[in-house]
């Protein structure tokens, strides 16, 4: 697996692979890695000739310093993982390759970005648009792998693929869950147990929420419970609990099967901020 540091040495590496006729698949990460990119990088190999992953904790993406700072990092554990699995590259830059100076670019994902993470988060979408841009800039990648659990990060990149007609093929992998439902996400390791124990609220109220709105639950009294379950929880704060179109993120108040829905879920857990989602009907 070769490390790589800089832009340049990317590019010359992505060239010898075009050259040689082999298909490039790319998984941008912040790195500390668990099972979820480990899934994203088996779909890339099964997908693709090459594999090439990024580790690059993005700082315009965080709105919030602390998080930033705190973001776990686990930088020898993850290049064991991806020796073991088996990655042709790493690219591994420090901030000054990526950010040379600060971008003065906005993106403005409009209605995309009104809602949920993009409400919650000021900026974080156009830090990662902007990042992304960047990354599938300097890769040239044939495909590019994201986890279903950013399910908003998932609508924002395909639409700026699209708007700025990118050459390469979004694929989205299925959320990976520990046994109990917790969804994998490198800040579960800033949880104590008994914090780890509180945010499986998280998967219990979307599961509930999925199977009331099927049994022909109406949605504002399934909020109503979900919210009041939150309420009992110390050290947990719900900050959105929405039923949305999972492609254009727009809000939604019943079940419709005729338009993929999804359930997403923010909330604080202690200092923690975890986010999951639940496709509903599609
Ligand atoms: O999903 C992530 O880990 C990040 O948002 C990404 C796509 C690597 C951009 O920094």
């Amino acid at each position: 697996m070769k490390i790589l540091r800089t832009k340049n040495a990317v590019k010359s590496f992505c060239l010898n692979l075009q050259l040689n006729k082999i298909t490039i698949g790319f998984v941008p990460t912040m790195g500390a890695l668990h099972q979820g990119h480990l899934d994203l990088i088996k779909k890339a190999k099964d997908n693709t000739g090459s594999v090439i992953v990024s580790i690059f904790v993005n700082p315009t993406q965080f709105n919030n310093i602390e998080d930033f700072e705190q973001y776990p990092k686990s930088l020898h554990n993850d290049l064991e993982l991806l020796e073991n699995i088996g990655v042709a590259a790493v690219f591994i830059p420090e901030n000054q390759e990526i950010y040379p100076d600060k971008p003065i670019l906005k993106i403005d994902f409009g209605l995309l970005e009104q809602r949920l993470e993009g409400a919650f988060r000021p900026g974080h979408f156009n830090g990662v648009g902007i990042v992304v841009s960047k990354l599938l800039n300097i890769v040239k990648p044939d495909k590019a792998f994201f986890g279903e659990k950013d399910l908003q990060q998932v609508a924002v990149i395909k639409r700026l693929v699209m708007d700025l007609s990118f050459d390469v093929e979004i694929v989205v992998v299925p959320t990976v869950r520990d046994k109990d439902g917790l969804a994998l996400s490198s800040r579960n390791l800033r949880l104590n147990p008994v914090e780890r124990n509180k945010a499986l609220t998280l998967f219990r109220m979307l599961s509930y929420a999925k199977s009331e709105l099927f049994n022909g639950g109406a949605w504002l009294d399934i909020l109503f419970h979900v919210k009041h379950e939150f309420s009992q929880i110390s050290d947990v704060r719900l900050e959105y609990f929405e039923l949305v179109h999972a492609e254009d993120m727009s809000k939604q108040d019943s079940f419709n099967k005729d338009i993929p829905l999804s359930i997403c879920v923010a909330a604080y857990v202690g200092k923690v901020r975890l986010i999951d989602n639940i496709p509903v009907n599609h």
